[in-house]
Order: structure tokens, then C-alpha cells, then sequence
């Protein structure tokens, strides 16, 4: 290929989306998130009504199933069969169900063809769960970002409940310095679910969630984000 590949990996909630963005803007790169072709294929399970347990007719719908992802600044936009699920992608029923189908091997296949023929020209930043194992175990730079699982759960919630409550796009700083007991529990809920996706991701037989042995580690949990930015671009830097 003309260009390296950056992979970057890691659990739910340890900020890879907006580090993956950050990258493909500075070093003119494109953004793939691969999580986003996992929530659309399980969309279309939803859809369907398919028992999220069962390969084969997950496999026969992935068959006459066009996933595409469109780079944007900011994340990509997701298109599943030429209909724009972006935003329905990101429902919790969505995460839930793509959790479930990711651990079949055969469906993983397919995916990780497709991610290859994505990034074959390099010149991109991906982002998943194994880009560095299993899709692009050659990628220049391999980064496996981490958090406790508080920070990340926390994060999480801020992201997902309090801007959609207030009804705007994600602004931490607005979330109440006392949480209600309602809020709590949301915040629990929120991180009960997110250990027991990365459970999933941690055990699967097929291409589990770990670190590539070559990837740098880089532990966000008493990080600022602009101390992740910076750091991570010291490490694309010192392997470019
Ligand atoms: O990253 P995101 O949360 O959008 O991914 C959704 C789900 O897809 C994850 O919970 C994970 O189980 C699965 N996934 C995966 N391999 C990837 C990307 C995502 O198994 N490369």
C-alpha cells in the first residue's frame, strides 16, 4: 500500500471514536469505524427478527446486505442498504444486538474482507476491536486505548444520557454537579451494560479483544482528553 494504516482499539467508552477522528484530521487521513458496519448489520437483524444467537441466517442476510461508510470530520455517516442509519445505529437496542452477532466467527469474516478491501490503499485511521490484531495485524501504527471501566461507564453517560436529555449534541460541562437518585441509577445501568459488552468482546473465541503484542497501550483514565490527543500524536509521529 501507498500510505500506512493507523489501528486503534480498545473497550466501549475509552474515547477511540473521538481520538480516531482527531488522528484522520491532523495527519489528513480518512476515519473507518468499523463498529458502526457490527451496529448495522445488527440493525438489519432487528429488522428482520433473526435469533441474535444464530450464525447461519445472520450469515444469509449479510449475503444480500451493503453496508457502506461514509468519512466524515466527525465519525462517519452509515449507510445500510443506501438508508442513512447513523443515528439509529447508536439506539441501545442497536448496541445490544451488535454486541450479540459479533462474536460469530464466519460474520466476523465478512467484516474483516470488507475492512480490508476498506483500508488496503492505507492513508486511514480504523477503529475497532481488532483492527490490529485481525484486520490489519501489518498497520504502522497500532494504538490499544484503555480507561477504567468507571471512567469509561462515566463517559459514557455523559455522552449518551445527559446531552440527549437536554436535547443537544454532546456538552459535558453541563451535566449537574448532584445526581438525582434517577440519574444514578441511568449511570449504573449504563456501565452494567457496557462490562458486560466488553465481557463478550474480552471471551469470544474469534479475534477476542486484546491489545496486539506490538501496539502501544495508552491508558486514558487519568488523562485529560487533550493529554490523549497529544500523546497519541507523539506516537503515530515516532512510527510514521
Ligand atoms: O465500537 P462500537 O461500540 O460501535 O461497536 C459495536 C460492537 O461491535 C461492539 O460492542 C463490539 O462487540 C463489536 N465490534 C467488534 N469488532 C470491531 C468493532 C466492533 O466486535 N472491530
Amino acid at each position: 500500500r501507498e500510505r500506512p494504516i493507523i489501528a486503534i482499539d480498545g473497550p466501549a467508552g475509552a474515547g477511540k471514536s473521538t481520538l480516531a477522528a482527531h488522528l484522520a484530521r491532523r495527519f489528513g487521513f480518512l476515519n473507518l469505524e468499523t463498529g458502526a458496519m457490527y451496529r448495522a448489520l445488527a440493525l438489519k437483524a432487528i429488522e428482520n427478527d433473526l435469533a441474535f444467537d444464530e450464525e447461519e441466517p445472520l450469515l444469509e442476510l449479510a449475503a444480500y446486505t451493503r453496508v457502506r461508510l461514509e468519512p466524515q470530520s466527525e465519525g462517519n455517516r452509515v449507510f445500510l442498504d443506501e438508508i442513512d442509519v447513523s443515528r439509529r445505529i447508536r439506539d441501545t437496542d442497536v448496541t445490544a444486538a451488535a454486541s450479540r452477532i459479533s462474536v460469530h466467527p464466519r460474520l466476523r469474516a465478512w467484516m474483516v474482507e470488507q475492512q480490508r478491501a476498506l483500508g488496503a490503499q492505507g492513508g486511514v485511521v480504523m477503529e475497532g476491536r481488532d483492527i490490529g490484531t485481525a484486520v490489519f495485524p501489518d498497520a504502522e501504527v497500532k494504538i490499544f486505548l484503555d480507561a477504567s471501566p468507571e471512567v469509561r461507564g462515566d463517559r459514557r453517560y455523559r455522552q449518551v444520557i445527559v446531552p440527549r436529555r437536554a436535547g443537544e449534541e454532546s456538552s459535558p460541562q453541563n451535566i449537574p454537579a448532584e445526581s438525582t437518585p434517577e440519574q444514578t441509577w441511568a449511570q449504573q445501568k449504563i456501565l452494567r451494560e457496557m462490562n458486560d459488552r466488553d465481557e463478550r468482546d474480552r471471551n469470544r473465541a474469534e479475534s477476542p479483544l486484546r491489545p496486539a503484542p506490538d501496539a502501544v497501550i495508552l491508558d486514558s483514565t487519568s488523562l485529560t482528553l487533550d493529554q490523549v490527543l497529544a500523546q497519541a500524536e507523539d506516537i503515530v509521529r515516532s512510527h510514521l
